[in-house]
């Protein structure tokens, strides 16, 4: 499969969103569209040689749909056989992604589902590919749920920042306290973090995701730059091992770390 280059990606990033074929990018779009070749390139091992084989890929918490309509022009080109759904709760995003929708060149199905990424039930049946750039608040840990539940064959999930929502975050604290973390904020929230990943990685692990936590750009294009490469294999093994490491993590209490808006464990 032929990967995107940056120049691609910008001349369709003016096209689909901007509407003009020669405006200026802003600094943040230049940013942007760096990440989205670097991710262009982890979607495009993941689409089937066979472009007859049904491929349905997912964008969720796709504020404008840069992923997806991306993926499905200049990835899925004429294939009638692929579908690329967008799941967001902002109304106005979505508006905006059917609109750019419309100017997208695919022969792939295109799809806006206004809701939240943590309800299953909007998730298609069989789900290829889902893609999270930027899920931001608990919307990584929801998306990390629904994938599992859903059971995606695979899911490529770029974290925000860490903020009070993330799940494991009073579990993490805890530790912190008990380990005796300083409270010099670079210290703490590195700890804090790799709290954080830990658990999402083993959850993942747990339920038979092979996982690989990487940068997939430099920290100079975004600080939020870790990607987590989830893919299905049923490995009884590995999944029972990372249910063993989870549950130390997680402390004597066994206590769920699943919590809402900064609550408790
Ligand atoms: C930082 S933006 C990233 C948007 C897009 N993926 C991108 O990289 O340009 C995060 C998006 O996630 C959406 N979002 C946050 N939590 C969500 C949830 N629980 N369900 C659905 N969408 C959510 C927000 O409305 C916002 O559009």
């Amino acid at each position: 499969m032929n990967q995107p280059s940056l120049s691609d990606v910008r001349s369709a990033l003016h096209r689909i969103w901007i509407g003009e074929e020669e405006a200026q990018l802003r600094r943040e779009d230049e940013k942007k569209a760096l990440e989205l070749t670097a991710l262009l390139e982890e979607i495009a091992r993941r689409v089937p040689a066979n472009d007859k084989k049904p491929f349905t890929l997912l964008d969720v918490a796709a504020g404008k749909s840069y992923v997806g309509l991306l993926a499905a022009e200049l990835l899925l080109g004429e294939r009638a056989s692929a579908q690329v759904i967008s799941l967001e709760r902002d109304p106005r995003r979505v508006e905006l992604s059917r609109v750019a929708g419309a100017r997208v060149r695919t022969g792939a199905r295109l799809e806006f589902i206004e809701g939240e990424v943590g309800r299953v039930e909007l998730w298609p049946q069989e789900v290829a590919l889902a893609v999270g750039l930027h899920a931001c608040g608990s919307a990584s840990d929801e998306v990390i749920e629904s994938a599992i539940q859903a059971r995606a064959r695979a899911l490529l999930l770029v974290p925000c920042c860490t903020s009070r929502a993330a799940w494991a975050l009073p579990r993490a604290t805890r530790l912190a306290e008990e380990l005796g973390i300083p409270r010099a904020a670079p210290v703490r929230r590195r700890f804090l973090q790799s709290v954080v990943d830990a658990e999402r990685t083993l959850r993942l692990e747990a339920a038979g995701y092979r996982v690989e936590v990487v940068e997939f750009v430099a920290p100079r294009v975004t600080p939020h730059n870790v990607l987590y490469r989830a893919i299905l294999t049923h490995d009884a093994g590995r999944s029972e091992r990372a249910r063993a490491e989870l549950l130390r993590l997680r402390g004597p209490s066994g206590a769920t770390v699943r919590t809402t808006e900064g609550g408790q464990e």
